[in-house]
């Protein structure tokens, strides 16, 4: 964790809509929403030391993912400066902060995007449960890690191809030749991403040809076809219309029933109703993990209030 100082910048003309209580009366939480607190993640309590303030660490879920000491940079600059962030299984965590603030790169780490460009260097371990394998290491290959930690993007971007063939790349991928095989994971996916009823009668139509939305879900269904245990999501929504954003929000509650996601939105709203617990960070650093409600109601660190109250950012 970092200090909390006042950022350059955030004694200026803009005004402060509220108190962080006061504008989060207006969101309305995942609890509000479903009526109930029953994944157990929202609400759930506490932390233990260093991963944020809350003092009962027995309802805690268990941990997916564990980063250590992480550092990133591009080149001779550090984009990532001593990140230490649990991720939680079956739970959502949503990262924020201004633009530029790294949070991209922090999710790119998970799954080695970095790896396809050169002069990016990782310091530091992202543990992988249940075997504790680094996902970072020198001996995890890149592959390996994309097959077990899926990615969706800001922008739909399948590839121009059938609806079939995008969604069955990763079986392919996995060495998966059988016809009948394909067209059950293809299915499969196609169901979890929300998206079967909708495409099953025109499974050969190129991808391209759908609305952002459903070009959206197919990507998703592209990352589920892997059967991933993890889930990263950039800004998956900022393209979409409200209808469907609320569809893919839907989803991504539905799918971490099952598994765990880790979504960037700069949307606090959207973080608010959607994740379990809430990263926010600045500069490259982490200065506030907590669970969700806690952000933004009572958040520790005065840097956090300032920006979801948006003194700043
Ligand atoms: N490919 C790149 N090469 C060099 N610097 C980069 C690259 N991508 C991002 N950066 C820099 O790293 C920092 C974090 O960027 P990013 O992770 O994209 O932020 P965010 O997603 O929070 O907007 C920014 O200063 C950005 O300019
Ligand atoms: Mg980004």
């Amino acid at each position: 964790m970092v200090n909390a100082s006042t950022p350059a910048g955030s004694e200026s003309s803009r005004p402060a809509p509220s108190t962080p209580q006061q504008r989060l009366d207006t969101l309305p939480s995942m609890q509000q929403r479903t009526g109930s607190n029953a994944r157990g993640g929202h609400d759930s309590g506490g932390l233990p030391k260093g991963e944020g303030s809350a003092s009962d660490a027995s309802q805690l879920p268990a941990r997916k993912a564990l980063v250590q000491d992480l550092n990133f940079f591009y080149g001779s600059f550090q984009a990532l400066k001593n990140i230490n962030l649990p991720v939680y299984d079956k739970r959502i965590t949503a990262l924020i902060g201004p633009s530029g603030c790294g949070k991209s790169t922090l999710l790119r780490c998970f799954n080695r995007m970095h790896d396809l460009y050169r002069d990016s260097r990782y310091e530091g371990r992202i543990l992988l449960s249940p075997e504790g394998v680094n996902l970072i290491g020198p001996e995890m290959d890149p592959i390996a890690a994309r097959l077990r930690v899926g990615m969706v993007f800001q922008k739909p971007n399948p590839f121009p191809k059938s609806i079939f063939e995008n969604v069955a790349y990763g079986p392919r991928l996995r060495g998966m030749s059988k016809k009948s095989d394909l067209e059950a994971e293809v299915e499969k996916a196609l169901r979890g991403a929300a998206l079967w009823e909708e495409t099953k009668d025109r499974l050969q139509s190129n991808a391209m040809k759908l609305s952002g939305g459903q070009q959206q879900r197919v990507c998703i269904a592209r990352a589920l076809a892997t059967t991933p245990e993890v889930v990263l999501f950039d800004e998956p929504t900022s393209a979409l219309d409200p209808i469907a954003t609320q569809r893919i929000e839907e989803l991504m509650r539905e799918l971490c029933e099952r598994m765990t996601i880790v979504v960037v939105t700069h949307n606090m709203h959207q973080a608010s109703r959607v994740s379990h617990f809430t990263a926010f960070m600045y500069l490259g650093e982490l200065v506030e993990f907590n669970p969700t409600s806690k952000v933004f109601q009572n958040p520790d660190k005065k840097l956090t209030e300032d920006y979801i109250t948006g003194r700043f950012g």
